[in-house]
């Protein structure tokens, strides 16, 4: 049954909200109807109308389970009933300490073991910009700058904005931007002058892929080499895989890929499967110890928030770690993986055609969790026309779209595709080999 007031809601929404990333001016034109979404199931979403969607693009690649997974949402449930937030400032709950438990465990012994919580991916990022550049001030260093890569995404916090080298992240706030040297290659990096190399306190990287530049995978070996140089200069390696962590690359952490184990990593977004917001900052023992061991003010790490070490969120995040051995992810992610890579066989050969370009994708190999098939068509440069036998639907199109985006961004074989920015703006890229 559908009893949703769609045109009362999408007035309300008009009149009251500001979406982010959003012209407000376009989002409340009269001939404007948002999706109004109101349930989830698996991969599947649906909208005040009752129509349905796949997720493509996983909630802004949070959820990794499936909406309305029963597991988490018992974890939920019991937690509820205990509590559903605490102050993480002197005191401490037991959701947090099992999840800080769980996830260094993921880790080998004297390699990443230690978590300080914060909300999202934007604030992970912030506390791990503050905890080294404190770190290297308690060691009586003067690294003061950090290295980030052209087109990287951090976060919109004013910290991790101006690590964000994509300009359209900082655009209109350059007075609040911080130290930091923005670089397109490893080759760039290996160039730096020594003295300009002592000056970095760490070099943050999304590491395997950048996910907001339009998924633009790294040459192999890129990780490793940073690790390298970072071990050289002195540096510390900052790793996001605030958008690559829990499976997204088929390894846990896409730092896996290279065994490469950076001093700080930074989880969100999948963290709670796509539940809640909460993320980790995770460091070092060494950058740990240094603050530990002081009494002193200096040492203390001045920072934290309300919601920092949420008990929902947390006992949310030890549900989703949980749903990883019992459904064993990992594993079940090689035949997705591969059913994915021949269901876009086709797409390898595709170029680009300023007219017209097609993609037909078949999303009942249980990727989907659902036996649907689509064939997609999009104009260009106006927005995918998702076409479905009874149905052609412009409104169904928004998360479609991001569907087709990503399978084009990472069609192999082109030398160029061309993305929407966050914007909404068509951006021209150059490919990655596969
Ligand atoms: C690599 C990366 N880092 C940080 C962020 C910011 O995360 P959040 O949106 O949770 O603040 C994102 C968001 O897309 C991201 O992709």
């Amino acid at each position: 049954m559908n009893d949703w007031n769609t045109d009362d809601l999408v007035a309300a929404d008009k009149r009251y909200l500001w979406h982010p990333f959003t012209s407000m001016h376009d989002w409340c034109a009269p001939d404007h109807e948002p999706l109004v979404l109101v349930e989830g199931h698996g991969a599947v979403l649906r909208d005040s109308r009752g129509r349905e969607y796949i997720d493509g693009n996983s909630s802004i690649w949070t959820n990794i389970h499936g909406h309305n997974h029963p597991h988490i949402n018992a974890a939920i449930r019991r937690q509820l009933e205990r509590v559903a937030h605490t102050s993480f400032l002197g005191f401490t709950n037991p959701p947090a300490i099992e999840l800080a438990r769980a996830i260094v465990k993921l880790f080998p012994a004297n390699t990443l073991n230690r978590v300080f919580y914060s909300d999202d991916g934007s604030t992970g990022m912030e506390v791990a910009l503050r905890i080294a550049d404190q770190y290297w001030r308690l060691r009586g260093s003067g690294r003061d700058r950090f290295i980030a890569f052209k087109n990287a995404y951090h976060g919109d916090t004013a910290g991790a904005a101006s690590l964000g080298a994509a300009a359209m992240f900082r655009e209109g706030v350059s007075n609040w931007n911080f130290p930091a040297l923005q670089i397109s290659s490893m080759t760039e990096l290996e160039a730096l002058p020594a003295e300009e190399a002592s000056q970095i306190a760490a070099v943050v990287i999304e590491p395997m892929v950048q996910g907001a530049a339009g998924i633009q995978l790294w040459p192999a070996g890129t990780l490793t080499g940073v690790r390298n140089w970072c071990d050289r200069s002195g540096a510390l390696l900052m790793a996001d895989e605030v958008l690559t962590g829990f499976g997204r690359t088929g390894k846990m952490f896409a730092c896996q890929h290279e065994n490469v184990f950076p001093d700080i990593m930074i989880l969100a977004k999948a963290l709670t499967g796509g539940y809640l917001p909460l993320a980790i900052t995770l460091l070092t023992e060494q950058i740990f110890s240094a603050f530990a061991a002081s009494s002193e003010a200096e040492s203390t790490l001045y920072y934290g928030h309300s919601y920092t070490g949420n008990a929902l969120a947390c006992a949310t995040a030890n549900a989703s770690l949980e749903i990883f051995e019992k459904e064993n992810v990992l594993e079940a992610l090689v035949g997705k993986i591969d059913a994915l890579r021949s269901e876009l066989a086709s797409v390898r050969e595709l170029r680009w055609v300023e007219s017209v370009a097609a993609v037909r994708i078949d999303c009942g190999s249980g990727i989907a969790n659902g036996s649907r098939r689509k064939t997609w068509s999009r104009r260009v440069p106006g927005r995918a026309q998702p076409r479905t036998p009874n149905e052609t639907d412009p409104q169904r199109d928004r998360l479609d779209a991001t569907f087709l985006h990503h399978a084009l961004a990472v069609a192999p074989g082109r030398s160029s595709h061309r993305v929407r920015d966050r914007r909404g703006l068509w951006r021209k890229r150059a490919c990655q080999k596969w």
